[in-house]
């Protein structure tokens, strides 16, 4: 069994990360070296001192990071040999790559099962807002308004029809659950821009983006919004993100912005199940056996 150094980076909710390996099994053969790791106060951009520090880059094989961080630093890290990630979505690594470059070392990843019902709450968490207008009923409540009719949704949920871009682990994950409530579902693989400025009208139909914020042309958002071709989005997702304060998407009636949150979770078992994980693939890669959940970089998934 080989003995590895781990330089590792503690993102989000993640502290017990290193206790919980040094405790596991393959404890033994893991050493840690913490990342001291930042964000820029106005920009809230990840950045390491240590990472940028050659003396220390330079010993970097096995690394623990976020995606930010992974995607700032992979080009200054010779000797990298395996990048893990606690995240599902690895675009921000993918971005930082020429055409058709496939890097010398292995990035793996969360699998999307583990954020998958958590998505799926979130999803169907709006659908079931947006057509029972829980929002509208919260906004009368303010007023101590008490009309009916503006509140009385226009159809069942099950006359409603959900299209579904992007059939992996997620996707179908939500499609089986808006099927139980009985939604039309269609669903859909490879397809860029979707939602652009030949759109025609789609009028009630709302827009929930939980994949990829570059997936979606934002500015079109903003026009078929205004137009009133699309009846609302809830967006979880941004190109950049933060979403900057300077974005028309904060203020426009309709819109939804959650901070990226929609497949993460504070729970004890969505974190243990992170950290099994990773310490699953410790285990594989110091016995010589093949890594699971593996970055293709040609897919980009
Ligand atoms: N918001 C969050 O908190 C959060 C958390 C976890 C994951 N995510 C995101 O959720 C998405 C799905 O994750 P997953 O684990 O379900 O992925 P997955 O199992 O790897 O499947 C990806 C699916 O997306 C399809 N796809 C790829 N590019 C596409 C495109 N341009 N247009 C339409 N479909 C496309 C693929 O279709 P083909 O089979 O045709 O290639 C495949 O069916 C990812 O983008 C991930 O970043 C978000």
């Amino acid at each position: 069994m080989e003995n590895i150094t781990i330089h590792i980076s503690i993102p989000m909710g993640l502290t017990s990360l290193e206790d919980q390996i040094r405790n596991s099994e393959v404890g033994k053969h893991v050493a840690f070296v913490t990342i001291k790791t930042f964000s820029n106060p106005a920009t809230h951009e990840a950045y390491s001192p240590d990472l940028e520090d050659p003396a220390i880059a330079r010993q970097v094989q096995y690394l623990f990071a976020d995606t930010p961080l992974i995607a700032r630093y992979w080009r200054s890290l010779p000797a990298l040999k395996w990048v893990h990630t606690q995240r599902n979505g690895v675009d921000l690594v993918i971005d930082s790559l020429k055409k058709n470059e496939a890097p010398p070392f292995i990035l793996t990843k969360t699998p999307g099962d583990l954020n998958s019902s958590f998505i799926t709450e979130y999803v169907l968490g709006y659908i079931i807002a947006m057509n029972r207008k829980i929002f509208e009923a919260r906004e009368s409540q303010s007023r101590k308004d008490w009309q009916q009719r503006p509140l009385l949704c226009n159809q069942n949920i099950a006359e409603c029809t959900v299209g579904i871009l992007g059939i992996g682990e997620i996707g179908k994950h939500i499609a089986k659950a808006c099927k139980v409530l009985g939604l039309h579902v269609w669903g859909m693989t490879r397809t860029e821009h979707v939602v652009n400025n030949k759109c025609e009208s789609i009028d009630n139909t709302v827009l929930i983006n939980v994949g990829r914020g570059d997936i979606i042309d934002e500015d079109s958002i903003v026009q078929a919004i205004s137009n009133g071709w699309l009846g609302g989005a809830v967006l979880d997702v941004f190109p950049i993100e933060p979403l900057p304060v300077s974005s028309p998407l904060w203020d426009l009636p309709g819109v939804v912005i959650t901070p990226h949150t929609s497949g993460w979770s504070a729970s004890p078992e969505f974190l243990a199940g992170i950290i099994k994980v990773y310490t699953d693939n410790i285990q594989r890669y110091i016995t010589g056996q093949p890594l699971e959940n593996v970055l293709d970089w040609q897919q980009g998934y």
